[in-house]
Order: C-alpha cells, then sequence, then structure tokens
C-alpha cells in the first residue's frame, strides 16, 4: 500500500461503526467513497468527513444489489484512481431462537452479511492487487462464539470469517492482506436495526462491556496501518473468543446458563 493518504471504501458509513470510520480516516485526510442505502444520512456524513480533513463522496446505494455494488467500486475509480483499502462494514443482526428463524429472512442476512463483502472484494481485486491493498471484514465476536438467540446472525459472520481465511491464504503472494475485526457490543443503532423473532433484542452476555464505535475504529485505522491479520476490540472478546475455541466446556456451560436465563 503506498504511504500516501489512503484511497478507502467504507459500505454501511451512513452511522454506526461505519460513520465513525469515516470520521477517524478523515483526521488522516483520506480519500473516501462511502456507501448506504439512506442518501440523506449518507451525504451528511460525507460532508461532515470532509469539513474534517478527508475527501469524502457518497455513493448511496444497497450492497446486496449488484448493480449498486458495481456502481460504488467503478466510482472509487473514477473519483479517486485507485483503492487501497476496502471495507465491508455494512451488516446486520438477527436476534431469534434457531427453531424461530424465518429461513427467507436468514438468506436475507446471508445476502447482505456474507455475499456482498466476498462479492465487493472480488470486484475490487484488480485494483486491490495494482496498490497491494487491504480488505477489512467487519466480523464479530459472534464470528467465533455463537450464545443463544444468535444463531442467525453467528452463521453469518462465521461464513464472513471461514472467507476471510481461505482468501487470506489466496492473496498471500498478491500482496492483499485481510483483516478480520471482531467486536463484542458497540453502541450504535445495530440492536434497532436487528431482526428480532420472539426474543428481546440484544440480550447481552454479563460482563460485556458497551464499546463505542470510535473506539472501534481507532483500533481498526491502526491494525490496516500495521497490516494486522485480526483485531479483537476488547477483553471482553479475548476472553470469549479463548473460550469458545480453547475451552469448549466451559463456554458451553456460559451458554446453558444464559440460555435458562431467557427461557
Ligand atoms: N454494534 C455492535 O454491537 C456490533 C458488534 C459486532 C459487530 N458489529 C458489526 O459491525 C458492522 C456495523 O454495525 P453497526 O453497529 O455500525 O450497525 P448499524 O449502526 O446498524 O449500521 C449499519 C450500517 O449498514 C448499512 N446497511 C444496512 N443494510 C444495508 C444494505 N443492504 N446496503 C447498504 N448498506 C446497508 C446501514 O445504512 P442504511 O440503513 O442507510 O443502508 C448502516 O450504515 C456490522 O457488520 C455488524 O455486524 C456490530
Amino acid at each position: 500500500m503506498a504511504d500516501e493518504v489512503p484511497v478507502v471504501v467504507i459500505t454501511g458509513a451512513s452511522m454506526g461503526i461505519g460513520k465513525a470510520l469515516a470520521m477517524r480516516w478523515a483526521k488522516e485526510g483520506a480519500r473516501m467513497v462511502i456507501s448506504a442505502r439512506d442518501r440523506v444520512e449518507l451525504e451528511k456524513v460525507a460532508r461532515e468527513a470532509t469539513s474534517a480533513g478527508g475527501a469524502c463522496v457518497a455513493e448511496a446505494g444497497d450492497v446486496t444489489k449488484e448493480e449498486d455494488r458495481v456502481r460504488l467500486i467503478d466510482r472509487a475509480k473514477s473519483e479517486f484512481g485507485r483503492i487501497d483499502v476496502l471495507v465491508n462494514n455494512a451488516g446486520r443482526g438477527y436476534y431469534a431462537a434457531s427453531t424461530d428463524i424465518d429461513v427467507n429472512a436468514l438468506a436475507d442476512l446471508f445476502a447482505l452479511n456474507v455475499v456482498a463483502p466476498l462479492r465487493l472484494a472480488q470486484l475490487a481485486m484488480d485494483s486491490l492487487k495494482e496498490s497491494r491493498g487491504m480488505i477489512v471484514m467487519m466480523s464479530s465476536i459472534a464470528g467465533v462464539a455463537a450464545v443463544p438467540n444468535m444463531g442467525a446472525y453467528a452463521a453469518t459472520k462465521f461464513a464472513l470469517e471461514a472467507i476471510a481465511m481461505s482468501m487470506r491464504g489466496e492473496l498471500a503472494e498478491s500482496g492483499v492482506g485481510i483483516l478480520v475485526v471482531r467486536p463484542g457490543p458497540v453502541d450504535t443503532p445495530f440492536r434497532e436495526n436487528s431482526i428480532t423473532t420472539n426474543t428481546e433484542a440484544g440480550v447481552r452476555p454479563k460482563g460485556s462491556r458497551v464499546q463505542t464505535p470510535e473506539a472501534v475504529a481507532d483500533m481498526t485505522v491502526r491494525a490496516v496501518r500495521s497490516r494486522s491479520s485480526v483485531v479483537e476490540t476488547s477483553l471482553f472478546v479475548n476472553v470469549g473468543s479463548f473460550a469458545s475455541r480453547v475451552v469448549p466446556p466451559i463456554f458451553r456451560l456460559v451458554n446453558q446458563r444464559m440460555a435458562a436465563k431467557k427461557s
């Protein structure tokens, strides 16, 4: 990646973590193309980021639609002539017991949380290879640890992690890096924007502390700069991630207790 200020494409930048990322990169004078469906909010973020020192243009669209994905990547190329960083951040939650998951809604969730990031990476690949750039996959602690009522959401983030893991190996020779970001709970409109079925949105595990989107954005920008592979954004995520993979019996016990509290 060039030493000059990067050209960054950020999806889901009308609010939450994506907006915080645009504002954080703006401080470094980054050139950005940001995307989300809400044109009015997106243009507001683009103006704010430009006032804060970046060069930020809004390209409104739905990342589950192929024509909008193509338009987004083309806009970055035509506006700035290159892409250094693609941040696949747009995503949605789904809170439901596994027996209540609506399979059509789950298919839509996969289209947004898994297919869109993969497809955008494919579309941006030539530019990313030229710049020896980075792809950021906004995963979650749910990408490595599934808790009760979050099976659908976790399934999409596990799938995203699988693609990222595979892609990292495939692209090693090309110089394109893959960064997976795993936040825990973050203070954004995420829970209100999630799908819910017969359950309260966002029952949060005991001990989880809510982070600010700015903290997650700051860690992400630093991790891109150092070309890290994974960033877990809090101690809570470190513990959950370790427990689910290294001491699964303990994780199963915690899961059972969480499920019992909810029933
Ligand atoms: N907040 C958390 O606790 C948390 C924890 C771990 C991981 N994450 C992950 O972090 C990412 C960002 O989450 P957030 O908390 O910032 O959520 P958020 O506040 O709900 O923001 C989601 C963003 O995605 C955009 N979006 C949704 N559907 C879209 C579509 N079809 N096409 C284009 N854009 C779309 C939304 O804008 P429009 O509605 O305008 O399209 C919005 O800008 C997600 O991938 C999420 O899974 C969040």
